[in-house]
């Protein structure tokens, strides 16, 4: 029988993320550091949400668009919080920010059009690019510079065919994030050369130290910048696919009607649970989001100090929840390092270049994991960073 696959999904790479968390799981006493996800249950109220919208029969679709409550919940959320103005009518529900990521790039992409993507960047970008016929060109952000975007580097890779940025702050996986200063030396560079800006911002309620900026809350950003986050990693709900897409008008026509006829709709009962979370989202206190992130802060700074001091150069990160050391001491790239690390210590940190090939001699290590797991998960590292070339 001949081959039924296209070229173009022939020709990508698995993920690099998901080749490790198989491994793990099938592996006794491994501890994985792998895997981008809370490990916090989804708080109560929400579940309880769900669980009340189930037993009222509310089960069928919603409209294609989502709830309007929920969108306009959403508007005022991003507006009070972020100050990023969408009106509900101009925002999608979404499964996941995953789909947010896919929709835009569908709807804007003409084949031969230039992405820009940075890298290191979430592991999606690239693929999402192809699979839409348009052409990932990296960008590079280094640690030297705390993994920003700078107008240099972005002048760099602009031709004459490019069409969009993805800018992704707080950044998976370096925890790097853009200041308000930062953001605004590189809107002339995107205003010069009349490009889209497609925000990621699915950790902007993970940031230490300050608050996250969002590039459409910059003057004149709104109308070329689409904002995509969700609801997976700051209310620790990964597994009900809920995120959302704020677009200036045309790409929202666009978006939605290929959300319509692919998707139809997100799962209603994981609407409801959205609406009950971002109800916190007018406290002041903001209690269970808060609560997870002060968490987070307590164990980041007991990663990053522990590489730091184990010989394994770490940037702090400042958003997200991820470490990204450099393993290049070691003599060892990214890739051998994880490797042999799981094999000799069973402790599974992903390598840096599944997420571009400026991560070659990098590892990324979720701090999304217990406090005891990381301490066990350090000692072993530290076993292992001791114990080579013995
Ligand atoms: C930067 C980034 N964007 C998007 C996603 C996907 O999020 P969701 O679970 O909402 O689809 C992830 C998940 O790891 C991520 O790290």
């Amino acid at each position: 029988m001949k081959s039924f696959v296209n070229e173009r999904s022939k020709n990508l790479k698995p993920s690099g993320i998901r080749k490790f968390f198989d491994i793990v799981s099938e592996m006794k006493d491994a501890i994985s550091l792998g895997v981008g996800e809370p490990d916090f249950i989804t708080p109560w109220h929400i579940r309880n949400a769900a669980i009340k919208s189930i037993q009222r029969g509310y089960t069928q679709y919603t409209g294609n668009r989502g709830l309007p409550a929920l969108r306009e919940l959403i508007s005022r959320y991003m507006a009070e919080r972020f100050s990023a103005e969408y009106p509900a009518e101009h925002i999608i529900v979404t499964v996941g920010a995953s789909e947010g990521i896919d929709l835009v790039l569908r709807a804007v992409c003409e084949p031969g059009d230039e992405i820009l993507v940075p890298d290191p960047g979430y592991v999606s970008y690239l693929p999402c690019v192809l699979l839409s016929g348009g052409t990932p060109v990296p960008v590079r952000c280094v640690q030297e510079n705390g993994f920003i975007l700078t107008p240099e580097a972005l002048e760099t890779a602009i031709t004459p065919k490019t069409k969009a940025l993805v800018l992704a702050y707080p950044n998976n996986p370096t925890g790097g994030i853009m200041t308000r200063e930062q953001l605004e030396k590189i809107v002339p560079v995107i205003e010069k050369h009349d490009l889209l800006v497609i925000s990621d911002e699915i950790y902007a309620e993970l940031t230490y130290g300050s608050r996250h900026v969002s590039a459409a809350a910059l003057p004149g950003m709104k109308e070329r910048t689409v904002v995509i986050s969700g609801f997976s990693k700051a209310f620790a709900m990964t597994g009900w696919r809920i995120g959302f897409l704020c677009s200036p008008p045309e790409i929202d026509a666009a978006a939605l009607k290929i959300h319509q006829y692919t998707l139809m709709c997100a799962p209603s009962a994981a609407q409801y649970a959205a609406l009950e979370g971002l109800k916190d989202g007018f406290t002041d206190n903001f209690a269970v989001v808060e609560s997870m992130r002060e968490e987070y802060d307590r164990r980041r700074r007991f990663v990053t100090d522990f590489f730091n001091a184990n010989g394994l150069p770490c940037f702090e990160p400042r958003g997200a929840f991820y470490a990204y050391p450099s393993v290049e001491k070691t003599g060892l790239t990214g890739e051998q390092f994880a490797n042999d690390l799981l094999r000799a210590e069973k402790v599974a940190a992903v390598p840096g270049d599944a997420f571009g090939e400026a991560g070659k001699y990098h590892v990324r290590c979720s701090y999304a994991t217990s406090m005891v797991n990381l301490d066990t998960a350090t000692e072993r590292i530290a076993h292992f960073v001791k114990n080579l070339g013995k």
